[in-house]
């Protein structure tokens, strides 16, 4: 079993994967600054993984750090630390960045100071440290608006906002410089297309901030009578009824991704793994609806409205190559999307601020 650095691991996608990660044996160490999540979150995941104490009281194998990626010297520390220790640290799961398409237009200084420059820190620091083993967080979002659907990973790379540039720049970063020093580094660039749902616990889930931007967190709020109604962004796109075509994916699904990713850059050769994660299916905002309303028992009202800039009608993963490579495939569907999902926001209707 490994020990690995988790950045960002606090936040929606990471708690997941830090729960598969411990319930599989590694030790962690997550490294979050909290901007956009709560320790709350790995508490519950402790909690769930059921961790035990050693004779002095300290937890085993999770282990929290509040620091930012793009502190060299906290950076540093971590990596010396864990060597100190007799267990350095092996790989590398980066989570940690910003993702707020719309907040990227307005602030691109922050989004590519974070997401680039951040990741830049990180990886000489990991090089450094001769820890050379990667898991990265990329997206679908790369694709901008999509010349052909299901989508495979050799598809053109055609970001159409700021957050979509950074990732394009870190997936091109990353390329370099295992080309820089061949047989060195082991990397995966996992393109997430839409991770939802939440833990089947109903413990830990999704808690965006503020006004959700993201359809699923927008609906299951409805639900819960935390907002009045959804916007649906378009009635007139040419889908089977007129709303946009997503390809949704369950978080457990995803992180059970980054585990078999891990596995398979641990078992081979050093290699740059690009890879979709996706269902391959796709559901249409009305289907999302429909599923969840059903799931929770509760109306969702909504009014169609014009559309939002920068959609594209449809957007669904070509998920064949993580079959092929990982023996991956995303084993959770929409119905089981939305059960958990009404687990998590009807037993935590305000997120992580409600029990502490
Ligand atoms: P999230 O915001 O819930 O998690 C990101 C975590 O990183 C948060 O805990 C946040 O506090 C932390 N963080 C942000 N900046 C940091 C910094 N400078 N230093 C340390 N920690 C920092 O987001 P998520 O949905 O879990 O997404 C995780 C990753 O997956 C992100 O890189 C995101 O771009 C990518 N991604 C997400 C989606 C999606 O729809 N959720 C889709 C594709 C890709
Ligand atoms: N939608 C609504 N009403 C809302 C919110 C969304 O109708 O209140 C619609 C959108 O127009 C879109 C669909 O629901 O048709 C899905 O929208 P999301 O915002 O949930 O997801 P996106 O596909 O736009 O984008 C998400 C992330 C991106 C990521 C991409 C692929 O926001 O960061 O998935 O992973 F890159």
């Amino acid at each position: 079993m490994a020990q690995l650095l988790i950045t960002g691991g606090a936040g929606f996608i990471g708690s997941h994967t830090c729960l598969v990660l411990l319930q599989e044996g590694h030790s962690l160490i997550v490294l979050d600054n909290y901007s956009n999540s709560s320790p709350v979150a790995l508490e519950r995941v402790a909690a769930l993984a059921e961790l035990s104490f050693s004779a002095n009281g300290e937890r085993e194998r999770l282990e929290l750090v509040q620091g930012n990626i793009g502190d060299r010297e906290c950076l540093e520390q971590l990596f010396n630390t864990a060597c100190k220790r007799g267990k350095p640290i092996e790989a590398v799961i980066h989570f940690a960045g910003l993702k707020a398409v719309g907040e990227s237009v307005r602030e691109p200084l922050r989004y590519w100071n974070v997401n680039l420059t951040g990741t830049g820190c990180l990886l000489a620091a990991m090089d450094s440290h001769s820890c050379r083993t990667l898991v990265f967080s990329s997206s679908a979002t790369l694709y901008g608006y999509p010349d052909t659907t299901p989508i495979p990973e050799t598809a053109p790379i055609q970001p159409i906002n700021p957050y979509g540039h950074s990732k394009a720049a870190v997936e091109q970063l990353l390329h370099d410089l295992a080309a820089s020093d061949p047989n060195q580094w082991r990397i995966a660039c996992l393109r997430y297309f839409n991770p939802v749902g939440a833990h089947p616990s109903g413990t830990i889930g999704e808690d965006p901030l503020g006004r959700p931007n993201n359809l699923f967190p927008f609906v299951s709020q409805v639900a819960v009578g935390r907002r009045e109604s959804l916007q649906v962004f378009g009635g007139d796109w040419p889908t089977r009824d007129g709303t946009c075509i997503r390809d949704y994916i369950h978080v457990m699904d995803l992180a059970e991704g980054h585990r078999s990713a891990l596995e398979c850059l641990f078992a081979e050769p050093a290699q740059v793994l690009t890879l979709n994660l996706g269902s391959g299916q796709g559901a249409s905002v009305l289907e999302v609806v429909q599923a969840f309303e059903q799931a929770s028992g509760r109306k969702v009202p909504y009014e169609v409205v014009g559309r939002r800039d920068g959609d594209a009608a449809i957007t669904i993963a070509d998920p064949a190559s993580a079959l092929h490579r990982l023996g991956w495939r995303t084993q959770r569907t929409l119905d089981d999307i939305c059960l958990d999902g009404w687990a998590w926001q009807s037993a935590n209707p305000s997120g992580y601020g409600d029990l502490g």
